[in-house]
């Protein structure tokens, strides 16, 4: 992680750093963490397509984009591989209370600017906040293995996030970006602290 800035070492500042205990029971539902994870990373490139066929008139998304979905369905691919040698199937998709919650604060009605910067920020949230709970288990799993397993997840997710504010800043100006990222990290902190916490989901 050297090589990161102390903003992203700071996981861009995330208001809420995750309850420590949040790991112990991930641990012992590790099947339906994998599954949940297994959709995350089905989600991110989905909807990384989603913003290419979107935005297809913006040159620079395109291009940092579309390599993206390409490791994003790798990260899918190494999840069910784990699950495959655990003999665990992929299981069903759960309802993504997280998400959901965050889609609420996205501005309706907006100019399409606005509405740009929110999927930019929406991305870089579910990014960090991912980032830092792959982390957690990173550094606090019993099983070195697994610990080994999350610490790529989370050096490939603390670039993603940056990369969903480099573009937003590519397109619009540095302190509207900064401004609103700051109420998204307010609004997140309220989601997380109005979340109960299970072990049996990543966010
Ligand atoms: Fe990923
Ligand atoms: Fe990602």
């Amino acid at each position: 992680m050297e090589t990161y800035s102390e903003d992203t070492r700071n996981i861009l500042g995330l208001k809420l750093p995750t309850d420590p205990r949040w790991v112990n029971l991930a641990e012992i539902q590790l099947a339906e963490i994998l599954t949940d994870h297994a959709y995350c990373e089905q989600k991110a490139a989905t909807t990384c397509i989603s913003l290419i066929q979107k935005n297809p008139e913006k040159e620079k998304l395109v291009e940092e984009l579309s390599p993206i979905v390409t490791e994003e369905w790798g990260h899918f691919r190494m999840v069910l591989a784990e699950l495959k040698k655990r003999k665990l199937p992929l299981g069903k998709q759960r309802k993504d209370v997280y998400v959901n919650k965050l889609l609420e604060f996205q501005k309706k009605g907006g100019s399409p600017t606005e509405r740009f910067l929110d999927q930019m920020l929406i991305m870089a949230l579910i990014e960090a906040r991912s980032c830092e709970r792959f982390k957690r288990l990173s550094e606090n799993l019993d099983d070195s293995y697994m610990r080994k397993f999350y610490r790529k997840f989370m050096e490939s997710e603390a670039g993603h996030y940056t990369l969903f504010i480099t573009l937003a800043e590519h397109y619009m100006d540095k302190k509207t970006v900064r401004k609103r990222w700051a109420e998204w990290l307010a609004y997140e902190k309220d989601v997380m602290n109005s979340q109960e916490l299970r072990g049996d989901r990543i966010h």
